[in-house]
């Protein structure tokens, strides 16, 4: 963790936003192409970067928000398809729990957030401390939709608990509603991502557990904390980015396993039940090659004079 630096007693929420505005400075590197996110906190943090006078090579913006406040500020703005990946993701959040994941989307620009999180290797949260929360929800979930979902993704969250109410007059940069999902407690964000993912009409869920924070600058009464998370989701480990030749998976190791023992007792099986029949007189003295069924369990041909069974 930095040092603190104390700061005054009585800071606003606002003055708290531009301090981690400004820490998140560190983060960048000079000349390169950074992700920038969106919302308030945001906001002081592109102020800071235009006011440090900090060279970059361009910008990927995750909203029309943002695109404006940069271009005002004579910030190059630079489309995702030009860049392959990003070192650094700068965003805010709504809520951030303990492992850095975070709720995100009471601005509305949760789909390009995710996508602009996506390219880059780290996610740096920006958040005053009214952010951090132990578990999930109490915050409504933003959910984009298309609109023709939003009746049946309302009543599967009402299968959970939660009740999800349209965002009045709220259109997304992509063109979309939003549902503001209220009274759930996420104790398993990345699972619960996971399942909305999956229903029909959701465009994104404003859970960041697969993209959470690796670090959050949080701005407190008692100055600047860095909180930084272990990382054991990896955004860009096969099969989400597998290298060519590399396998799409890891081999199901214990099914294999199984199968190389169950052949092995199979082979021994009939093994012993041959040697007992010869022994019977049934069948003729071995060959001497003892040709047998494969490693694999793959029977044996039938060796000459082997009456059928
Ligand atoms: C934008 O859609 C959101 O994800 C914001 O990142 C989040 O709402 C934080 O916003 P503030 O910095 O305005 O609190």
């Amino acid at each position: 963790m930095d040092a603190i630096v104390p700061q005054p007693l009585s800071m606003t929420q606002d003055e708290l936003k531009a301090e981690v505005g400004r820490a998140a400075l560190a983060y960048v590197t000079p000349g390169s192409v950074l992700g920038v996110g969106t919302g308030s906190t945001v906001d002081k943090f592109i102020d800071a970067l235009a006011a440090s006078g900090m060279p970059l090579a361009g910008a990927v913006s995750s909203s029309e928000r943002s695109t404006q406040r940069l271009r005002a500020h004579g910030l190059r703005v630079v489309e995702a398809a030009e860049v392959e990946s990003l070192s650094v993701y700068i965003d805010g959040a709504d809520e951030i729990d303990g492992r850095g994941c975070m709720i995100k989307g009471g601005g509305g620009a949760l789909t390009r957030e995710k996508i602009v999180a996506d390219l880059a290797e780290r996610f740096v949260c920006i958040a005053d401390a009214s952010k951090q929360v132990p578990v999930l929800g109490a915050y409504p979930l933003p959910v984009e939709v298309i609109e023709m979902a939003a009746s049946p993704v309302a009543r599967r969250f009402a299968q959970l608990g939660g009740d999800a109410r349209l965002r009045a007059g709220v259109v997304t940069d992509n063109g979309h509603p939003i549902l503001d999902v209220h009274g759930l407690r996420i104790t398993d964000p990345p699972a619960l991502e996971t399942e909305v993912n999956q229903w029909p009409g959701v465009v994104t869920v404003g859970i960041f557990a697969r993209h959470r924070a690796q670090v959050c600058l949080l701005g407190t009464l008692q100055g600047v904390q860095t909180l930084v998370f272990s990382c054991r989701w990896r955004r860009h480990s096969p099969p989400h980015r597998p290298q060519q030749g590399a396998p799409l998976a890891k081999p199901n190791y214990s099914f294999e396993k199984r199968q190389r023992e169950q052949a092995k007792k199979k082979k021994k099986e009939e093994k012993e039940r041959e040697k007992a029949l010869r022994k019977a007189g049934g069948l003729p003295p071995a060959p001497d090659d003892e040709s047998e069924g494969a490693d694999d369990g793959t029977p044996a041909p039938a060796p000459a004079g082997r009456p059928p069974a």
